[in-house]
């Protein structure tokens, strides 16, 4: 991917607030003005093989693709204490969790709809952003963020999209124009983890594709992604 000239960096050296300590995981260099933009996907379900890992997975190929560099924080990688926002103390895990949410560029997110809502696992991966909340870059103001609901039936799915939306919209994110429904019942996938209805993996691809070009138009008309709102 061709990139233009850009003002993005997103290496904050310092927060503000009773933040916890930061993870200095090795990541690119993201000082670089060229940088590949870095984009999470979160989602999922503590199911092995869930359908909601496997359509949050081709979301992300399709991210990569598009010239992203993907991070996939799914199942057991979601499986942290409830968080706790009375104490800056956080489990090693939840620590990693917080430094890629502060470091990313873009995100996908993907949900079963459990009862007709974001999954438990889901939401408490999401309400660590609130570590983010005094952040230089509130939250993940000016992030692009794809949203994926996987469910049983479209009514779930549905439902669980618009959550999803309200979600992203509080955190400060920019929900792609287009939200991918699942309907698990119809909609599978094979041993290589490509969705065997051609229109489900077209949604899903376009879903990981449009962050990654609403972060390219952002680049493009040099808009800093961090610091705007604080
Ligand atoms: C606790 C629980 C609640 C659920 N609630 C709903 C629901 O309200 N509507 C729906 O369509 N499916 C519901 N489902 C089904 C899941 O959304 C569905 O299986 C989805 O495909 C997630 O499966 P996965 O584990 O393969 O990702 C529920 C499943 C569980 C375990």
């Amino acid at each position: 991917m061709k990139e233009p000239p850009c003002v993005v960096s997103s290496v904050r050296t310092e927060s503000r607030g009773a933040q916890p300590a930061r993870v200095d995981a090795p990541m690119v260099n993201r000082d670089a003005a060229h940088a590949a933009p870095l984009v999470i996907g979160i989602g999922g379900t503590t199911r092995p093989g869930s359908s909601t890992e496997q359509a949050l997975r081709l979301s992300l190929r399709a991210a990569k693709a598009e010239g992203a560099e993907t991070v996939l924080l799914a199942g057991h990688a979601l499986r942290l204490p409830m968080y706790s926002p009375e104490t800056a103390e956080r489990s090693p895990e939840a620590m990693r969790l917080i430094d890629l949410l502060r470091r990313c560029d873009g995100l996908i997110i993907a949900s079963p709809s459990y009862h007709g809502s974001v999954s438990g696992l889901v939401k408490n991966a999401l309400d660590y952003a609130e570590d983010l909340s005094a952040d230089e870059r509130v939250y993940f103001d000016g992030c692009p963020i794809g949203l994926i609901a996987v469910a049983a039936g479209w009514q779930g799915a549905g439902q669980t999209l618009a959550a999803m939306r309200s979600i992203a919209h509080s955190l400060r994110g920019w929900p792609t124009p287009l939200g991918a429904m699942l309907n698990s019942t119809m909609q599978r996938f094979d041993e290589a983890g490509d969705c065997l209805d051609p229109s489900a993996k077209i949604q899903l691809e376009d879903v990981g594709r449009q962050v990654v070009q609403f972060l390219r138009m952002q680049r493009a008309a040099q808009i800093p992604l961090q610091g705007r709102c604080a």
